[in-house]
């Protein structure tokens, strides 16, 4: 019996492409929702768009501090975990849903033998941005020094894991779930939707925006500046720059009162009307984890507002370029991509990590 753990948007994404292989290949599973992401937008239109089970358990744990989030969290999963004693844990990603389950589950002794505890996978391991300042790095360094089975979505990712000492054999390079996802449902956007006109908006005719990373949009200096660089992106080009807001951007612009210019902003769109507006956009910009890879695979060119990235197979392949968070270096970056041919290969696998996954913890 596995526990699937998630929390967040993006972890419902990326483990929808789990939960339907162990639905096909008729696994014993449960999931618990930690709550971390309560909004509709952020989180129950995924659920109903991808045909998820409900969740099994929900923790209902909210927006909190980092260690009041991961402790409630971990309180709660280690209540469940004793009760239904599964024999693995499946955690996807880097946020503080993935920490928290990661260490509930590592120091939680429910089997006979008291020497053992519960496996953790997790799945999306190995990725390192080498900025312990980013809260995600911490948690994908914690989950992955925890796990018994590592995921890893490319060789790279695996070199990563193996140069920290982590014993070859855990190791299992998958391709990333996001693939799946992208591959199973593009098609099923397209026949249902039609995202873009519906917002007014002629394919490749606009540039799409997303932001959310705590270091990016809660400091005002940082968010203002990224903010300039982007408009003057508009100014320039006369294209629209489609702004699907998260919450705790939305939050961030509304408290230090900032007026935006050339933005068409909207609410978080759900996954089929997102990846419709990714795959017709011109440029995305971004900030995003989930968004670099997506735009990698759907063959649109990216620009991610970051110093650094824990996806640089998407650099390497000519897909992205690692702009900084300087007004003129956003700026110098979009003109870069803008003249980028669109060749390059996916290099986050075949679509099929779920599947992949699923037939390692069992057999
Ligand atoms: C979290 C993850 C980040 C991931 C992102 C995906 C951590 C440390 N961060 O960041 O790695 O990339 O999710 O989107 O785990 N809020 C709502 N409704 C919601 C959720 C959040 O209004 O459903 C608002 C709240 O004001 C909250 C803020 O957004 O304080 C931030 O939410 P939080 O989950 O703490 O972090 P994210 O920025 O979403
Ligand atoms: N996404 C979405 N609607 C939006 C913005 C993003 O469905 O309005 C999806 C996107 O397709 C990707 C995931 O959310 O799969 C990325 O999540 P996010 O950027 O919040 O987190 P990260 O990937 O950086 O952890």
């Amino acid at each position: 019996m596995f526990a699937i753990i998630l929390g967040t948007r993006p972890e419902i994404i990326k483990m929808s492409p789990i939960i339907r292989s162990c639905q096909r290949k008729n696994v014993d599973f449960f999931v618990i929702h930690t709550g971390q992401h309560y909004s509709y937008e952020m989180d129950q239109v995924f659920f109903e768009e991808l045909g998820l089970p409900a969740p099994d358990f929900n923790l209902d744990v909210g927006s909190k501090s980092h260690a009041e989030q991961t402790g409630l969290i971990m309180t709660g999963i280690e209540k469940i975990l004793i009760k239904e004693k599964p024999d693995v844990v499946l955690v996807q990603g880097d946020t503080n849903t993935v920490l928290a389950g990661t260490l509930a589950a590592s120091k939680c002794s429910v089997h006979t033998d008291s020497s053992r505890t519960i496996d953790v996978g997790h799945v999306e391991a190995g990725l390192r941005s080498f900025d312990r300042s980013m809260p995600e790095e911490v948690n994908r360094v914690v989950a992955d020094h925890l796990s018994r089975y590592l995921f890893a979505p490319t060789e790279n990712a695996r070199e990563h894991l193996c140069r920290e000492g982590i014993s070859e054999e855990k190791i299992f390079v998958t391709g990333n779930t996001i693939v799946d996802a992208v591959f199973e449902n593009l098609a099923l956007a397209k026949k249902r939707l039609d995202t873009v006109s519906g917002l007014g908006l002629s394919p490749n005719g606009y540039f799409l925006v997303t932001l959310h990373r705590q270091e990016n949009v809660d400091a005002r200096k940082r968010l203002e500046g990224i903010l300039e660089g982007l408009t003057h992106i508009h100014e320039s080009t006369g294209m629209p720059l489609v702004f699907p807001v998260h919450p705790r951007t939305e939050k961030m612009i509304a408290s230090f009162g900032l007026e935006l210019e050339g933005f068409q902003m909207i609410k978080p769109l759900g996954f089929l009307e997102f990846l419709q507006l990714e795959s017709q956009a011109r440029l995305a910009l971004t900030d995003s984890g989930g968004v670099q890879e997506e735009a990698c695979i759907l063959h649109v060119p990216c620009v991610t507002i970051r110093s650094s990235t824990e996806r640089p197979e998407t650099v390497d392949a000519g897909a992205n370029f690692l702009a900084g968070v300087d007004p003129a270096s956003i700026i110098s970056a979009a003109d870069r991509m803008l003249a980028r041919p669109r060749s390059w290969k996916n290099p986050f696998g075949d679509g099929m990590a779920g599947d992949r996954i699923i037939d390692i913890i069992a057999p």
